[in-house]
């Protein structure tokens, strides 16, 4: 994949979104070493200091629909690499953040962008490697240099990243879902923890039950009945 380097920029997002308006051919990645801008979900600030990954892929999705889980098949790629490369296993708080005992690592930010016969997705991926995690971001966050005590290749790290996600992807639109589901199931976060889930103001309550077919998080309500979450920021603080 093609990737385009920078040192400083607003934000990975947006200097992705317009190059992919500008026309240029799918795929192809944005890397910054620091952002001035960076944006979490939800419009949060994303602190983007020396040290961590902070990329854009722009990929063609098959439809706007794939969106969600192509976010969480990133999900998977991050997890997978950063598993080989430095050991360290992570858990997917739904529907893509990665977490470490408890504490976040990665956050994935999903944004389109819809062209005439083509969604462009825009998959945001912050992972706090070698950088300094704040004070005021602590105990909700951390790093992998935190986790392992020493610091880890940002360059080998990246590469692979960018070489699974786009394998993952092929995998995602040749053969759906169905062959992330085991893995997603077995390294969900949360599991059997009461939680809620925001969407447009919604909120839904329930003990995390695993995921369906397609990705969609399963909640159990008090009477063992489930229901499906298709969408949402899950809270369980
Ligand atoms: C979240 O957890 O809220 C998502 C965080 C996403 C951060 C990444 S860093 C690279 C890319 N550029 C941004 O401005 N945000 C995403």
């Amino acid at each position: 994949m093609e990737l385009l380097a920078y040192p400083n920029i607003a934000s990975t997002q947006d200097t992705a979104r317009q190059i992919a308006l500008d026309g240029h051919s799918l795929p192809f990645a944005v890397i910054a070493e620091t952002q001035s801008e960076g944006r979490g979900r939800r419009g949060r600030e994303w602190n983007s200091p020396p040290g961590g990954l902070w990329l854009t892929l722009a990929l063609a999705v098959p439809s706007p629909e794939a969106v969600r889980q192509s976010a969480m098949v990133a999900a998977h790629a991050v997890a997978a690499v950063v598993l080989v490369e430095t050991g360290v296993r992570t858990l997917v708080k739904w529907p893509n953040d990665l977490l470490v005992k408890r504490r976040k690592v990665c956050g994935i930010l999903a944004e389109t962008l819809v062209r005439p016969g083509t969604t462009i997705l825009l998959v945001g991926i912050g992972v706090n490697v070698n950088n300094v995690v704040l004070s005021d971001q602590l105990p909700h966050a951390t790093s992998l240099r935190e986790e392992l005590g020493y610091s880890v290749d940002l360059q080998h790290l990246c590469a692979g990243i960018l070489n699974t996600v786009e394998l993952d992807m092929n995998i995602l639109i040749l053969r759906g879902f169905d062959p992330f589901g085991p893995w997603m199931k077995a390294n969900l976060a949360l599991w059997g923890e009461l939680i809620t889930v925001e969407f447009n103001n919604q909120r839904e309550s329930g003990c995390v039950a695993g995921l369906s077919r397609t990705g969609a998080l399963l909640l159990k309500n008090p009477d063992g009945s489930l229901k499906e979450v298709d969408a949402g920021s899950v809270y369980d603080w």
